[in-house]
């Protein structure tokens, strides 16, 4: 069936249903659930959280976790993740499994992926998108959502716009110029709305130029679906509408919310009663069940053709495994440091918290209960096998009070505007704690050969609802980076989190560091075969690693987490793009990751055919290590006008590479022009090439 014969059948559908029955589909009656009309075959719209795999049951009036042992599904790797793998196959698998796993839970709406821009390197969600890059984001999201609808499971891209910082979330209302959000902050919504033919998406909590994102006539009505022709089913976020007349009116389809109070929603009682006393159109009401219906008929609810999907099958471990491969990233590696030699380690010594922590069950609505998580810990051990001794010390302790499982954060979630910035806790206590945490690994550390630091974040600092106060690293483990490498100078840095970190204080004594994102349930396995050779190293940073936070043009130009208002004046200067255009110089620059091999670029030049612009290049794989080099492509026009970057990614190509093989790829080059110059390089500062059209 076509769109059109879809819509027809739905609106003589819609035709049947009493207001009642319509108001029951257009709003939570339950939190992850609409009703359904029994009477007419029509089902409730069931959905589940989120990015990272399918999240635990809850009951259906209580933030509380139903319980049982059905709902342990695959832990994938965050967003971030997948974008440093810069693998378009990949995140097409990603959302393959995501989607089988949520029509195997029963599942049809997957409130996933998260595809805002990374606009400072300190909001709290970051690590549920993808990129500082509109055009990386795009390239990945897309074959995402395909992937995830493959199964009659419909993505829900979030959050719908410029939701980019947690602190007053619920409340704070972005300014900003057309150019830049059109440019960087919607480019990726529509591709995936309309070539990604994502069949939902999610509205987010703030207000955008004084409107609420969910109930806005700008962003929903004339944006949406106006100019972009868009006919999917719009969801708000959880809470995010604010008024009767304007959701109903907007083009909003399904009010979502957190409290238990289904029937006082606002496209609830109250619009039932103001259809009934004529101030609201009922065929406002229609056209929102009409695309509802729609919906259930794309997904196969409610012909008997549904897929069946399936959830923890082995398939879906090893691709996360696969993602968690390419998704490392090798940011610094003098005198050939790593990989470590499995032969000839028999003695080492791992410290840091991170070594041992397990992230799956923190982070807000991403959260999940995985299957099992392999720490880096026992990734190691895992690998180096009952000859070798592996000796743990913490190093560090963290500072979080334990949370109480009485209380879900969501639960209250829409109180004090939604979001905070961060605070670290400092007691004299912890202080001691600390000290005496760092003298036990200091002393160790000098009696072993091989010394292995895991530390970073996690999700108290990587969190939804929150906000980082700045880059540091928590819990004094700047100190304790800096005295061991002063014991221990080739010892190995592994940092993980969801976003970048400071690294002032020690990275020019570190010969080594690796940085990993929540790499999912194989993430320790996949990082215990990059640090000791058997995976060589392709990931490739998706976002500026800034020295510190006020190297970022949303601190040092723009405004982050004001309180009712933030301006966004660094326009389309987001990360690299401020940065290379106004030459501040980077810790570890967009699209940055060295590989235990090396990359010879040849005979580069750029082809034209049916109109489109290509750089063709020879990769030789000239070092001893299979591997993969992701080329990038980047756009530098020649007369820049005073509000251009000076350079922009517009086309990538990650290519595997046996030693000594050499492979001709081919790469499109996006938006560019006559006169153009194409730069092409291993990273957005490391450019081997450079061509005019
Ligand atoms: C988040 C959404 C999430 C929803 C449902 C909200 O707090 O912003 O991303 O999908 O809750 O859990």
């Amino acid at each position: 069936m076509n769109k059109n014969q879809y819509k027809e059948k739905a609106a003589a559908l819609t035709a049947k249903l009493t207001l009642e029955e319509k108001i029951g589909m257009i709003h939570g009656a339950q939190l992850f659930q609409t009703k359904g009309v029994e009477r007419l075959g029509i089902p409730p719209l069931k959905m589940s959280d989120g990015p990272m795999g399918v999240r635990q049951e809850f009951y259906p009036a209580s933030w509380k976790t139903v319980g049982n042992s059905d709902d342990f599904v695959t832990y994938l790797p965050c967003n971030s993740a997948l974008a440093a793998a810069w693998n378009r196959r990949l995140a097409y698998d990603m959302g393959s499994v995501l989607g089988e796993e949520a029509r195997g839970r029963g599942k049809d709406v997957i409130l996933a992926p998260g595809i805002n821009i990374k606009r400072s390197p300190l909001c709290g969600r970051n690590f549920e998108y993808f990129s500082e890059d509109p055009y990386l984001t795009k390239e990945l999201a897309v074959p995402f959502v395909q992937g995830v609808q493959l199964w009659d499971v419909a993505a829900c891209v979030k959050h719908f716009a410029a939701n980019n910082q947690e602190t007053e979330r619920l409340w704070v209302d972005v300014e900003i110029d057309e150019t830049a959000l059109r440019t960087i902050y919607l480019p990726a919504f529509y591709e995936v709305l309309t070539k990604g033919d994502s069949l939902t998406v999610m509205g987010a909590y703030n207000k955008l130029r004084g409107e609420h994102c969910c109930q806005s006539d700008y962003l929903l009505n004339q944006l949406l679906r106006r100019e972009w022709g868009y006919d999917g089913v719009v969801i708000s976020d959880w809470g995010a509408v604010h008024d009767t007349y304007l959701a109903a009116n907007s083009q909003l389809d399904i009010e979502m919310s957190v409290t238990y109070d289904f029937d006082s929603y606002f496209m609830a009682d109250p619009l039932r009663e103001k259809i009934e006393k004529g101030e609201i159109s009922e065929a406002v009401v229609d056209e929102k069940v009409t695309r509802i219906l729609m919906l259930m008929m794309r997904l196969h609810m409610m012909d008997g053709q549904r897929k069946t999907g399936e959830y923890n099958t082995p398939e879906h471990r090893q691709k996360v495994l696969e993602i968690a491969r390419e998704s490392i990233v090798l940011l610094k590696n003098e005198h050939h440091c790593l990989p470590l030699s499995v032969e000839k380690t028999k003695r080492v010594l791992v410290i840091g918290d991170n070594a041992d922590m397990l992230h799956s069950n923190g982070s807000g609505s991403a959260e999940i209960k995985a299957l099992y998580e392999i720490s880096p810990l026992m990734g190691i051990k895992m690998l180096l096998g009952g000859n070798a001794q592996v000796v743990y010390a913490r190093g560090y302790c963290r500072d979080e009070e334990e949370a109480s499982d009485d209380v879900n954060w969501q639960e209250t979630s829409l109180e004090n505007g939604g979001g905070r910035v961060g605070s670290a806790q400092e007691t004299a206590a912890l202080a001691q704690k600390r000290r005496e945490l760092r003298r036990e690994a200091l002393s160790l550390a000098a009696q072993y050969e091989t010394v292995i630091f895991i530390g970073g974040l996690n999700h108290a600092q990587d969190c939804e609802g929150n906000d980082r106060p700045d880059m540091k690293l928590p819990y004094e483990q700047d100190l304790l980076i800096k005295e061991l490498l002063a014991v221990k100078p080739d010892m190995i840095v592994v940092l993980t989190g969801g976003s970048p970190v400071e690294m002032n204080a020690w990275i020019s004594d570190a010969r080594a560091v690796v940085w990993s994102y929540y790499a999912g349930m194989e993430g320790g396995r996949a990082l215990a075969e990059v640090l000791f050779g058997k995976i060589n190293p392709s990931g490739k940073l998706p976002e500026t690693f800034y020295k510190t936070h006020t190297d970022c043009s949303a601190h040092c130009i723009g405004e982050f987490s004001g309180e009712e208002r933030v301006s966004y004046k660094e326009g389309v200067f987001v990360g690299y793009r401020y940065n290379d255009t106004f030459r501040v110089e980077p810790q570890f620059c967009f699209g940055h990751g060295l590989s235990y091999t090396e990359f010879c670029y040849e005979k580069c030049r750029i082809v034209q055919e049916d109109g489109k612009t290509f750089v063709q290049c020879c990769i030789a794989n000239t070092g001893r290590y299979e591997g993969a080099e992701t080329v990038q492509l980047y756009l530098a026009p020649p007369n820049l006008g005073k509000k251009e970057p000076v350079q922009e990614l517009k086309g990538f190509d990650k290519v595997f590479l046996l030693p000594g093989q050499t492979k001709t790829i081919r790469i499109l080059a996006e938006d560019c022009r006559e006169g153009d110059m194409l730069r092409v390089g291993s990273s957005s500062r490391d450019i081997r090439w450079m061509g005019k059209i």
